[in-house]
């Protein structure tokens, strides 16, 4: 059995299991590209691509594949609060196809849709979750593998470990992809090794040469310990895994009365969401592009440990691929000599 030969490489044609993981608004056409040349897979986020890094959408896709031959994902995040949302989103998945995109990564709601819009056309859609309630509706809808996302991930981290997760729903029959902490080599070869058919990282890729955030933005990154990575409410209502920083700290971790009032009845929660959503878009677009860190949310996983500069995106897929190589000669060579 071959670590770099796995069902996700297969669904995608891909050479190396590693998803370069979307990222609002870090995920830049240039990022993506360059985990894709290398033998990962860049995932584009439709969001980041158009109002964080102003690209025209078909022309974004279009310029991504002018920068690299190779497969690239998309995300949809296709939580249904607002009406114009959704079809903004149908219209982006059918875009997305007509441009040769065949994966898809879809997060909350439910993912039946992509999946009816993406199979006839031979593409595969990959779902996220944190717990098995979430897989048992992504299975469900029938979804072609899923996305563990686990508690040292970037973004919004899940409640359990990637070894309780791979218990949790390793039955179901789907591949499953590593979400969260992977920042080293080592680190990718050992969620291989516990039967992730695929990692996907976040945070490792912001501190890239690639990555258009800012400058203070990748230092903070290369510089953190895990004991600096806190989740805050303050962002978009729910715990979202940030870098400690006197701002941070300044403004608080936990939601303000009103909005958490705003959060308990049925529609008040919608509203509340929609507010969020649209209040965090803002905020994470400028803290991520300004140079002076003043308005300093930094997200970041715990993976943060493990990076420790500022590197090539295609040396770093290089490097981790090289490291599971080695691992899968060994085996070979125990396997012939035994
Ligand atoms: C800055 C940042 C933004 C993210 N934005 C998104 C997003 O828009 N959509 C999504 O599905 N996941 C998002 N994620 C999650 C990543 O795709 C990935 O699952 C996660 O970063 C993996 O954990 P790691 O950061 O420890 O590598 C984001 C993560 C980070 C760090």
């Amino acid at each position: 059995m071959s670590l770099l030969d796995t069902p996700l490489t297969r669904h995608t044609g891909i050479e190396v299991p590693l998803i370069g993981g979307a990222m609002y608004p870090c995920s830049n056409p240039e990022l993506v590209a360059a985990v894709s040349d290398a033998g990962g897979v860049g995932i584009v986020q439709p969001i980041s691509l158009t109002y964080v890094h102003g690209h025209d959408y078909r022309e974004g896709l279009r310029y991504i594949r002018r920068l690299t031959p190779k497969p690239i994902g998309f995300n949809a995040l296709i939580e249904s609060s607002s009406r114009r949302y959704h079809e903004r989103m149908v219209r982006w998945v059918a875009i997305a196809l007509e441009e040769g995109i065949r994966f898809f990564i879809t997060s909350l709601g439910n993912p039946r849709w992509v999946v009816d819009a993406v199979t006839p056309m031979g593409g595969v859609v990959y779902h996220d979750v944190t717990e098995r309630k979430w897989a048992l509706k992504g299975l469900q809808a029938g979804v072609h593998g899923l996305i563990a996302v686990n508690n040292r991930a970037g973004g919004h981290a899940g409640p359990k470990s990637a070894e309780a997760l791979i218990e949790e729903l390793g039955d179901l029959g789907l591949p499953l992809v590593c979400a969260g902490g992977v920042g080293t080599p080592e680190q990718f070869v050992q969620a291989l090794r516990l039967g992730y058919a695929g990692v996907q990282l976040g945070t490792r890729f912001i501190a890239t040469t690639e990555c258009r955030a800012s400058e203070a933005y990748k230092q903070a990154i290369v510089r953190a310990s895990e004991n600096d990575i806190v989740l805050t409410e303050r962002v978009s209502g729910v715990p979202l895994s940030v870098i400690d920083t006197p701002y941070i700290r300044r403004m608080g971790l936990k939601a303000g009365p009103l909005a958490r009032w705003m959060l308990r009845g049925q529609r008040r929660k919608r509203w509340m969401r929609m507010i969020y959503a649209l209040k965090s878009f803002y905020q994470l677009k400028h803290a991520s592009l300004d140079e002076t860190g003043e308005k300093d949310y930094w997200q970041a996983g715990k993976s943060v440990a493990g990076i420790n500069a500022v590197e090539p995106a295609g040396a770093i897929v290089r490097r981790f691929a090289a490291a599971a190589a080695v691992v899968d000669a060994a085996e070979k060579r125990v396997g012939t000599t035994r």
